[in-house]
């Protein structure tokens, strides 16, 4: 893939390849996405092919106005409706009953369909003019870290078609909160970028956990996942050196730490900074000679719990290989 500066003149390139069945990776508020035309299932399928990404993963919409909403999906129940109605344009992916044409490689084969209104401006303008949903996962290889940044993807994505759009830094950092209606209540599938406490205040109910095995078969809900190369340990705090090893603080450490191998999530301590630090430092990381990355437990609230979700399907890999 290429990378353009996104200016209006190549965001209206792109929507060109969008529609002609292209690929086009773009920056959101949370992570840059890979897209395709949502609606194409063979442009869809390219999108698996680039990130080699098993077929069962199903994929988010992305549209740019809330009418949209039903040229894809059956009306949502109210709650669902008014929750994206209240965090939209942001990181909320609902999941909703879709319409037919639908194509089944986007859901995986699932009745139901992922949905999200990103808020940036160069995603919004982009699905605008491409005048589809876009259909876009992170815009990584399979499995690995998240790009938050237009050369994260080009290190990752270089050998497949498509241009990038760049557009700076994404400024959330984690992806996008999932939930779905579940009888009378609400489900979180995934813990994102809006903080469940903030849904469950709008809402005025508790979220209900996933089920196990009740999820389609999701990677983004395997074990191991968001994995840098190097072996990820997930510990409560780092209080000395570690040799030969990468070392991720949450806050300002209170030693002298290696220069060069120690990053810091938030220096004083903001979930909010962290989660958008997160994804860079164990891209930066994972590219240093150490052998292994060491990093702290944040706290499990606010975006916390999304930061946490992350680190320890990172920390997984390891011990999955060893078993
Ligand atoms: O912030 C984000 O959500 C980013 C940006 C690019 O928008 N996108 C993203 O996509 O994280 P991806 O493909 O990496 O993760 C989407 C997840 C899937 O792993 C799957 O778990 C869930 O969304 N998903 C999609 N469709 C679903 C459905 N019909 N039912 C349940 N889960 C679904
Ligand atoms: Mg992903």
């Amino acid at each position: 893939m290429e990378l353009y500066a996104a200016t209006e003149k190549n965001i209206q390139i792109a929507a060109e390849l969008i529609r002609g069945g292209g690929l086009v990776a773009f920056p959101t508020e949370t992570v840059y996405g890979l897209g395709a035309d949502g609606l194409n299932a063979t442009a869809a399928a390219s999108i698996f092919e680039a990130k080699k990404r098993p077929f069962f993963d199903p994929l988010i919409l992305h549209i740019a106005r809330m009418d949209s909403l039903y040229d894809i999906a059956e009306t949502p129940d109210s709650r669902i409706l008014s929750l994206a109605e209240k965090f939209w344009p942001g990181p909320l992916t609902i999941v909703v009953k879709k319409k037919q044409h639908v194509p089944d490689i986007v859901t995986s084969g699932l009745e139901t369909v992922a949905i999200r209104m990103p808020d940036h401006p160069v995603a919004q303008k982009l699905i605008e003019l491409s005048r589809t949903p876009l259909a876009a996962p992170s815009a990584n290889r399979f499995g690995s870290i998240s790009p938050t940044s237009a050369l994260h993807v080009s290190r990752q994505l270089h050998d497949s078609a498509g241009i990038i759009l760049d557009g700076g830094e994404c400024h959330v950092g984690i992806e996008s909160t999932i939930i779905a209606s579940s009888g009378s209540g609400i489900t979180l599938l995934r813990p994102g970028g809006i903080p469940v406490e903030a849904i469950e205040e709008a809402a005025g109910i508790k979220l209900q956990a996933a089920e196990q095995g009740s999820m389609p078969n999701a990677p983004g809900q395997l074990p191991y996942h968001y994995s840098p190369e190097k072996p990820v340990h997930l510990v409560d705090r780092i209080t000395e050196d570690i040799p030969n090893a990468g070392l991720l603080f949450f806050r300002q450490p209170q030693f002298v730490c290696p220069a060069g191998r120690s990053l810091v999530l938030s220096p004083s301590g903001s979930l909010r900074e962290a989660a958008a630090n997160l994804f860079a430092h164990l891209h930066m990381l994972d590219s240093m000679d150490i052998d292994s990355i060491y990093a702290e437990r944040v706290p499990g609230t606010g975006l916390g719990l999304g930061i946490m979700d992350r680190l320890t399907r990172a920390s997984m890999k390891k011990q999955l290989i060893k078993t």
